[in-house]
């Protein structure tokens, strides 16, 4: 299957399509990281492998929250691709082409897939009924409705299932339902939908399903939904207007739903790609009965969309369907699901201020393998594993053999001989087991390989001990060739580890003074070469470049609010807070406030020391953690509204004695509230 440069193979990869109202945290990271893990070992077996993704940039949450930041959706998921895109690149995730689902090539393909369904009969309409919010004037998704559960009667549940007993039920069931939107209570309102008529696909999908495209586990899953008594459902693709997504052909007010146009976003970005390549043609990977290879990398919780809906899609519209679907687990750290307060919801920004991005790569890859159990980012374990393997083995055999022996003692130069023919050998013989193991994604397994021959390295410089030859006996050439072997063993690990670690591949092919280092550079040995002067490869992980990330990471804001990689179509809008009483509310006295005087705090990264005036000649002093946003400057003088009657609270920097309202995502936006000129300090807000 694998080494075989000689045929190579034509491959389309991707991974699930980020959604554009969140920031990329290491839960995402997975399965990026074993993606582009798994299309560089491709690459460099000589195969032809693309690797393309997208922004998935479409749906209720996207509108709402554009909506609540007071900017178009357009700019909302501008702005995103862009942080994105630089997300991905410095983690090294090297796409072919990354895209977006708002975009000329994914409205064209949606439409025409969608016609083409059409066409063949599998599109049906039907009226239903849902909740509707008045005052915003939308249909309310499941999620944005919450209520009083109908089983067991917890407050603030979720419209489609209780977090408290588990149930699950139609939203419209919920007691004393309101929408998360408005606060309204929603009402029920009738709209005509569109379906796509999945069962009309059961006898196809039963035997996809049976036919290796899956992990056993996910096609046993997938196969329980012919087990049940309702057997598929129709899959209802129409949303109403507001919304932001693509208009379906011939509607005035219905749009497709966010998860019909976000596979379809796959092919768009390759589309995009091949309008740039013109030697590369899109039917090729796509036309049905294609004999290229499609794989689609995507987390546990998506299975559904891709091992049923989407492979229903590609064969009613005509197109070839997926090679296989490869799934992974989700992410914990610690052990446990990640969290803001424990600091462990980490972005890959604030990952990126303070560690080496392939810290984390190399670190995924000795947990990663192919099946769906979720894998553990213990931070511990994370910074022994990365000093141990990556410094203390394998940057290591380079270190003990360049600087004080083949750069200072033999200028540079690598011995004309092979010290010891069976011990290179092993290392060359390794490659197709390795290889196999990188195919088949197996490769915490590979690591374990290979860590195991950087062992057989050291031992073998350790026993050897060129340090003492070199004093006790002089023996030059033979502590040369020493050495030398030690780089050539050192240069096949790196080519073993480059799908993983590119950087440090990249510097040590500076270091041996070689081309870039494909698959097939095992076979060849650098005699008599000259290599650079060895700089140190890689920096040892501390431990407090951890804990000052961990720290950091509870004061950034969480954009979103689910913990696995891949989630639910609601992910960025922050939930409504448990209901509090009309007396609970009253407590709280808001006073418009006067900002007197507005200072940096020593020491404090980000709080300003306001002195405020609510007109009672008692200024108040209160720490606002604010100063990513505001200069003291900007401030004095201004309005702003305060809780009045917080009870004072003793901070690493003095007392503050209230509180500032403020508003939005966090750093530089963030907006504190300004009464509206013609308020007087003191005034009471009602
Ligand atoms: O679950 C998610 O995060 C989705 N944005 C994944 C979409 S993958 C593909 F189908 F587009
Ligand atoms: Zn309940």
């Amino acid at each position: 299957m694998t080494n075989s440069a000689s045929h190579p193979r034509q491959i389309l990869v991707t991974s699930a399509l980020p959604y554009a109202n969140g920031d990329i945290h290491l839960g995402h990271l997975v399965e990026y990281i074993q993606t582009d893990i798994w299309v560089r070992f491709m690459k460099m077996q000589g195969h032809q492998c693309f690797y393309v993704c997208a922004d998935d940039a479409h749906g209720t949450p996207i509108m709402l929250r554009a909506k609540t930041e007071g900017i178009t959706p357009e700019q909302l998921i501008t702005q995103s691709y862009q942080q994105h895109l630089h997300d991905f690149q410095a983690f090294h995730i090297a796409f072919d082409n990354y895209h977006s689902t708002h975009s000329d090539e994914n409205k064209y393909l949606s439409a025409s897939i969608y016609q083409r369904l059409q066409a063949d009969g599998y599109i049906t309409q039907r009226t239903i009924s849902q909740a509707y919010d008045p005052v915003e004037n939308m249909f309310l998704p499941d999620r944005f409705i919450k209520g009083e559960c109908p089983r067991c009667g917890n407050a603030d549940q979720y419209g489609d299932n209780c977090e408290a007993c588990g149930a699950t039920y139609n939203p419209l069931d919920l007691k004393n339902p309101y929408s998360a939107v408005s606060g309204s209570k929603p009402i029920k309102k009738d709209s005509e939908h569109y379906f796509f008529a999945l069962p009309q696909f059961s006898e196809f999908l039963q035997s996809w399903l049976q036919s290796g495209h899956l992990q056993e586990e996910v096609s046993n899953k997938l196969n329980e939904w012919f087990k049940t008594e309702e057997g598929l459902q129709d899959w209802d693709i129409t949303r109403d207007a507001p919304y932001f997504g693509f208009q379906i052909p011939e509607t005035e007010d219905k749009y497709f739903y966010v998860w019909l146009d976000a596979p379809i976003g796959y092919m768009a970005s390759f589309k995009h790609f091949c309008q740039q390549h013109t030697d590369i043609h899109f039917d090729d990977y796509w036309k049905a009965g294609s004999n290229t290879e499609l794989y689609h990398f995507i987390g546990k919780d998506i299975v559904n969309f891709h091992g049923l809906f989407w492979p229903a899609m590609l064969k009613g519209a005509g197109f070839r369907t997926p090679t296989a679907i490869f799934v992974h687990g989700f992410l914990t750290v610690d052990g446990k699901k990640m969290s803001k307060s424990r600091g462990t919801f980490i972005q890959a920004k604030t990952y990126l201020q303070h560690l080496d991005p392939e810290y984390l790569r190399y670190y995924f890859a000795t947990k990663l393998g192919n099946t769906l159990v979720d894998i553990d980012l213990n931070l511990e374990d994370f910074r022994l594993r990365v000093n141990a393997d990556l410094v203390g083995k394998l940057v290591n055999i380079a270190s003990r053999c360049a600087p004080r022996f083949i750069n200072k003692i033999f200028h540079n130069t690598l011995s004309e001989t092979i010290e010891n023919t069976a011990l290179l050998d092993t290392f060359i013989h390794a490659a197709d087991n390795i290889a196999t193991l990188y195919e088949q994604r197996e490769f915490s397994h590979a690591m374990r390989e290979i860590m195991e021959l950087a062992d057989k390295a050291n031992t073998y410089i350790n026993d050897q001990a060129p340090w003492k030859l070199i004093k006790e006996t002089g023996q030059e050439k033979q502590v040369q060739a020493i050495c030398s072997l030690g780089i050539h063993l050192f240069r096949i690990l790196i080519i073993y580890l480059k799908p993983v670690l590119p950087v440090l591949a990249k510097k040590a092919e500076t270091f041996l003074n070689i081309p870039p280092l494909q698959w097939q550079d095992i076979h060849t040995t650098l005699l008599g070469h000259q290599i650079n002067t060895f700089n140190p490869l890689m920096q040892r992980l501390e431990e407090q470049q951890i804990n000052t990330m961990l720290e950091e990471s509870k004061h950034t804001t969480a954009t979103t609010l689910s913990t696995t990689t891949t989630k639910s179509d609601t992910q960025s809008v922050e939930p409504i807070a448990k209901s509090i009483s009309f007396d609970d509310f009253i407590k709280v006295d808001l006073r418009v406030a006067k900002i007197i005087k507005a200072e940096t705090v020593e020491k404090a990264d980000k709080l300003l020391q306001l002195t405020l005036d609510i007109g009672d000649n008692v200024p108040r002093n209160v720490f606002a953690g604010i100063k990513s946003a505001y200069t003291p400057e900007q401030l004095e003088g201004r309005l702003t509204v305060m809780v009045a009657n917080l009870a004072p609270r003793k901070m690493r920097f003095g007392i503050s004695e209230g509180m500032v309202l403020a508003a939005g995502p966090g750093g530089k936006d963030l907006w504190i509230l300004a009464p509206d000129t013609g308020a007087k300090p003191g005034m009471r807000i009602k």
